[in-house]
């Protein structure tokens, strides 16, 4: 596996969606963060704005639904043509049957997991999923420490995915920086979100390299 590099667009520039794309551009995907203000704290964008990620053909988009009542709209996000959609366990009334309807549509399909959110519960049906992502910070804002704590819970997912057989995306959310990157992908986690430490960077577009190689070299 090669490591995802998904910088969030949380706290870009949005006056400037465009530029802001371009400077991510070697990234793998967007992660596009969707918040309501009743799921987490924060209200961020919805359905318009992400169509309009999708629309300007830069990068491949990964929504992250931080929301209520995702079985009513994530498939909406799916429909505007994000390659990915990831709903929150503790949210979905019936992930099962939204993982399956997601698919359907044509997306790929991400189960996210708060950071009090084990994943024993969903072992068994791992391979209705495309991603699991494991927060790692209290989802709501950017900004936010790595919270260590959440490493063991990215290698019980892997090894749960490798006694599966399954080719599992496993993506980590919060805090990812140069200083956690490596941790993070030595637990497991393939795929890495990161808003401040790519948006902050004096060049985002180096800034991602330098997380892939930092990824990669400690993938095993
Ligand atoms: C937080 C969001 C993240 C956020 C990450 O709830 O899900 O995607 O933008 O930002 P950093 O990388 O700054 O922690
Ligand atoms: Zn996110």
């Amino acid at each position: 596996m090669n490591a995802t590099i998904s910088p969030s667009i949380l706290n870009c520039d949005i006056g400037d969606l465009r530029g802001e794309l371009e400077k991510i551009s070697g990234a793998d995907v967007a992660h596009v963060d969707v918040m309501d203000n009743h799921f987490v704290p924060n209200l961020s964008w919805g359905l318009p704005v992400v169509e309009a990620v999708v629309k300007s053909g830069v990068l491949p988009v990964d929504a992250h639904l931080m929301i209520e009542d995702p079985d009513r709209w994530a498939p909406l996000y799916a429909e505007a043509g994000c390659a990915s959609v990831t709903f929150h366990a503790e949210a979905a009334h019936a992930p099962l049957r939204l993982a399956r309807e997601l698919h359907r549509i044509g997306s790929k399909v991400g189960l996210g997991l708060k950071p009090a959110t084990d994943i024993a519960p969903f072992v068994d049906i791992l391979s209705e999923f495309d991603m699991i992502l494991v927060m790692t910070v209290e989802p709501g804002f950017g900004g936010q420490s790595f919270i260590e704590s959440m490493l063991p819970k990215v290698r019980r997912t892997r090894e749960a995915a490798r006694a599966a057989g399954l080719e599992l995306s496993i993506q980590v959310d919060g805090g990812v920086s140069r200083a956690t990157i490596e941790r993070a992908a030595e637990a497991g986690a393939d795929n890495f979100v990161a808003g401040s430490a790519v948006f902050k960077a004096e060049d985002a577009y180096a800034e991602v390299e330098v997380l892939r190689a930092l990824a990669n070299a400690h993938m095993h």
